[in-house]
């Protein structure tokens, strides 16, 4: 844990850095759950940890002053430049939860139609843990003043909603899968 949180903050703000300790801990915490309800082995659950605390690593690189991100890179962006951080950092399995994670997972179709600044690429979580840290995730903001407070499952379906019910479909499938 002492080298996840030297890497937080050798590239993050002590603010950004404080947000994504205590964000990865209760996505830990989720996560580990999940791991527990399918009976994930011990390197999945050892790589699940680590990605919980770095998958937001990319913070730092946008226009997030609430959040302590001083770069001017739009937020959507933090996925694929934690990726760059990552890989840089000879990190290439965990650099994938970062731009493996947001909502239930962008595919090439969700980037061209909404037109997102991002590039051209399937973007789905695609092995167990990187679906584990995906599920994790939508049930926790980082918001300062709510980052301990888990959303209630409807709130969450209703914010997936509004890019398709296949997206409900699939974070509802995750709840039999995971939530058990
Ligand atoms: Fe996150």
């Amino acid at each position: 844990m002492q080298a996840v949180l030297e890497l937080l903050k050798r590239h993050c703000t002590p603010h950004t850095t404080d947000i994504l300790m205590t964000h990865g801990k209760m996505i830990a915490g989720k996560a580990l759950l999940a791991c527990a309800n399918v009976n994930a082995d011990g390197d999945t659950r050892r790589l699940v940890i680590e990605a919980a605390y770095l998958h937001d690593i990319g913070v730092c690189r946008v226009d997030a002053p609430e959040i302590g991100g001083n770069g001017s890179e739009p937020y959507i962006r933090h996925g694929v430049l934690g990726r760059e951080i990552l890989e840089a950092e000879g990190l290439p399995l965990q650099a994938l939860f970062c731009e493996r994670h947001t909502g239930v997972g962008l595919t090439i179709d969700d980037i061209v139609s909404q037109n997102l600044p991002l590039p051209h690429r399937d973007m789905t979580p695609q092995s167990l843990a990187e679906r584990i840290i995906c599920y994790a995730d939508l049930f926790f903001s980082k918001n300062p003043d709510r980052l301990e407070q888990e959303k209630p499952v409807e709130k969450i379906r209703k914010s997936l909603a509004r890019f398709g019910e296949d997206k409900v479909a699939i974070f509802d499938g995750w709840l039999r899968e995971f939530g058990g």
